[in-house]
């Protein structure tokens, strides 16, 4: 193993302090406290740490200490906190931490007992300075009252004791006096174990992130477990309690200087905290893009409605989720000043996420305007809607070069870095300008435009000789591939070869990555139990046939014009009305650029002159939902419908392609009536291939796709699924990678 890794150089050092707490750390919750205990290969590991010389290990729980005598009367070397913090055992018999101030809180432990009486399975535990109420096995229906309750009595019952406080750990509801922290047995251990000790914590609640914010620069923070809808403090995460179990085994081989294998378990860095220097942290991928995952769960149903969607992070999340790296972006948020970049992990754990927070103005010029309203319009060929000003671009190379430097920041010269999409075409030559070794990629989600529109672009030479400095451009297209090589060929001196550019001395390879998704996810999401919310909406529309549109509201996606086909296609064929009915989700999307909010008006204009002109009391021909729906929920969706409208003008890919036949019954398949201006259609050519320029033809095709004879359905759909199977987004992210390292060798 690397002798620079963070890992082996805290396993070296002497003295070191080990704090991790117990329940959901070192092992899984059980239904009661009492039934969890550790096992045997859990008190061996702690056993064996705490005898190596210059190790001190504590078990940091909020148990009471009776419960903990019990579990760890065999390991007396093991020192003991038990009620968070609030008693110590050391060497001798247990202390108090400090004499606490408060009340013991008899009054709300009454308050919380009352209000369990009766309810099956939730009990209220007391210890010396807090009261928990748990209610991890209560039943879903009566737990959210209960959760209610209890939070409006336990807050009303702090307001007038201040010295306590109200925590929500992981199913259950702790009153604490303020003063108990975890975090002050990591003073205590530190003081215990010598001078110049480093700590390592483990921990997985809420409880637990005192410790882990307590940590110095010189220590080392882990989270076991996903952290359940919030931000963390820890720097690194394992998976789960068998991970955090291996992990101390290799700390304790590592530290008694055995040769150990590098364990899989090993943490993964899931939070950035600028140290003014380059981490030494030898990451094995780094990916950087505009758009990250949201960084934590909608709260409210209205941020439901609003999720951010795109075909970028769909892709991406599960690979990298299942692969793990790093993963540099914008986190949504702007920052007043020209902050540095800002970190922490997200909700739903790996991969790690790392984010740079953009000024307003940068958000201004070089999200809304370059990105968005000058390369994404030329790059989807509707050059009509670009239009380029110099201190948006300016701005590009500035926003470029700050996501350059906090990428130089996170990796070592020497890791693979990709990055992806229109945004982010310079990143390649400001890694370079710093001094990057590895290898860079770049992959464009969005599709190549041919020359003469490329060419449009002011700075198309510069954004080219940027492109250049990267060492694998990644195309979704042969087409898009070869815009860019004539592009190249057209701007530029540098010399053009199959697939590989020669510029100043260096090769550049052009590669075709079709993009996928998992299929399976859409399978199984489309098998399991109809959500509420879509049955409503399928009662709703029955008996009709359901035709489906599902798209970011964008104005490459062509929903006026599906719209307009639709309308056409019902005063063509009157026969239809009533028994068909089109459902139109379109995702909240860039809504602070005016041509956005006027394609909404315009779309909206469009719902409202079908359902006038062809409505009918028991039936509304065009369901229209400005919102954005989970995966489970579109899987349904796209199961149950007859005909999906994929009909973008001009698209990358187009995942919504791909994903309804995925999630289609193979016995009754629907029929896919895709744009021959998406990527997806060099791959799908077995869909229904229509021109979203021509209504009265994609009006003649929607018939067709209504008409469809069920053989020839089920002959599309077998060659469509085994297309979508041949290319997913683990294999797309393979193959990438595999053609990124092989430019290294080369
Ligand atoms: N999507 C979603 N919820 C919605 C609508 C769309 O999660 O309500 C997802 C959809 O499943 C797909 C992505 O958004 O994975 C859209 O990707 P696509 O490639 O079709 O288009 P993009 O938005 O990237 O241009
Ligand atoms: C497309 C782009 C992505 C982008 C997504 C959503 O898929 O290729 O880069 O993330 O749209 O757009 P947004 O501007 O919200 O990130």
């Amino acid at each position: 193993m690397n002798p620079s890794d963070p890992w082996v150089a805290l396993a070296r050092h002497a003295p070191l302090a080990i704090l991790t707490d117990l329940d959901g750390t070192l092992i899984p919750f059980a239904p009661r406290p009492e039934e969890a205990r550790p096992g045997p290969a859990v008190l061996e590991v702690l056993a064996s740490l705490a005898s190596l010389p210059g190790t001190s290990v504590a078990i940091v729980s909020g148990r009471r200490r009776d419960q903990l005598d019990r579990m760890f009367t065999e390991l007396p070397a093991v020192s003991l906190v038990a009620e968070h913090g609030a008693w110590r055992r050391g060497d001798g018999a247990w202390q108090a931490a400090q004499t606490p101030r408060a009340t013991p809180p008899e009054g709300i432990a009454q308050v919380l007992e009352k209000l369990t009486a009766g309810v099956k399975r939730a009990f209220v535990e007391r210890k010396s300075w807090s009261v928990c109420l748990n209610y991890r096995e209560v039943s879903k229906r009566e737990k959210a009252a209960l959760v209610v309750a209890a939070q409006a009595a336990a807050g009303e019952w702090v307001r007038a004791h201040p010295e306590y406080e109200v925590l929500e750990a992981a199913e259950a509801l702790e009153v604490r006096a303020s003063a108990m922290k975890k975090s002050n047995a990591l003073a205590w251990l530190r003081e215990r174990a010598g001078v110049g000790a480093r700590v390592l914590v483990l921990g997985d609640d809420v409880t637990d992130e005192d410790m882990f914010r307590a940590a110095g620069p010189g220590d080392e923070s882990v989270i076991v477990g996903a952290a359940g809808g919030r931000s963390t403090a820890a720097r690194w995460r394992l998976a789960g309690p068998n991970e955090a179990g291996a992990f101390l085994n290799w700390l304790v081989g590592a530290r008694a200087d055995r040769p150990t294998p590098t364990p899989a378990a090993l943490p993964l860095l899931v939070s950035y905290r600028p140290r003014g220097k380059r981490l030494d942290v030898p990451l094995r991928l780094l990916v950087v893009s505009n758009r990250l995952p949201e960084l934590r769960s909608p709260v409210s149903p209205e941020e439901v409605r609003k999720r951010s969607v795109g075909g970028l992070v769909s892709a991406l999340e599960p690979v990298l989720s299942k692969r793990g790296g790093m993963w540099l972006g914008w986190s949504g948020q702007t920052s007043p000043a020209d902050s540095p970049p800002v970190g922490g992990t997200a909700e739903n754990g790996s991969p790690g996420l790392a984010w740079v927070e953009l000024p307003p103005d940068a958000y201004e010029l070089y999200y809304n305007g370059f990105c968005n309203r000058s390369l994404w319009p030329l790059f989807h060929t509707l050059p009509g809607r670009a239009r380029f000003a110099d201190a948006e671009w300016e701005a590009y190379r500035r926003v470029n070069a700050m996501y350059g430097a906090a990428a130089a920041e996170l990796v070592s010269d020497a890791s693979p870095v990709w990055a992806h999409d229109y945004h982010l075409y310079l990143l390649g030559a400001e890694l370079r300008r710093l001094g990057h070794k590895g290898p860079i990629g770049h992959f464009l989600h969005v599709p190549f435009p041919s020359v003469d529109v490329f060419s449009m672009i002011p700075w198309a030479e510069q954004l080219l000789d940027g492109m250049l400095e990267f060492d694998l451009l990644g195309f979704h297209t042969r087409r898009f591939a070869e815009n860019f090589l004539q592009a190249v060929g057209v701007l530029s001196p540098a010399a053009v070869g199959d697939d590989v550019v020669e510029h100043r001395g260096r090769r550049v390879r052009v590669g075709v990555f079709p993009i996928g998704i998992v299929t399976g996810k859409f399978q199984e999401a489309a098998d399991t139990e109809t959500a509420a919310e879509i049955s409503a909406l399928l009662q709703a529309t029955a008996p009709a046939k359901l035709v489906l549109g599902v798209d970011r509201l964008d104005y490459t996606k062509g929903i006026p014009e599906r719209l307009e086909a639709f309308g056409h296609f019902l005063a063509q064929h009157p026969e239809w009305k009533g028994r068909v009915s089109l459902v139109q989700v379109s995702v909240p999307s860039r809504a602070d650029i005016p041509e956005y909010a006027e394609q909404r008006q315009r779309i909206e204009n469009l719902v409202g002159r079908i359902n006038g002109e062809h409505g009918e009391a028991h039936w509304v021909p065009v369901r229209y939902l400005y919102r954005s729906y989970p995966h489970t929920h579109l899987a349904q969706l796209y199961r149950a419908a007859d005909v999906a409208m994929v009909t973008p003008l001009r698209d990358g890919m187009n995942l919504v392609a791909k994903e309804f036949v995925a999630a289609q019954d193979p016995a009754r398949p629907g029929v896919l009536l895709l744009s021959r201006f998406a990527g997806a259609a060099e791959e799908m050519k077995d869909a229904l291939l229509t021109n979203p320029w021509h209504t009265d033809g994609m009006a003649r095709d929607l018939l067709r796709a209504l008409e469809m004879p069920e053989a020839e359905r089920l002959a599309r759909h077998a060659k469509l699924a085994a297309a979508v199977a041949r290319t997913t987004a683990a294999s797309w992210a393979e193959d990438f990678l595999a053609a990124l390292e092989a430019c290294r060798s080369r």
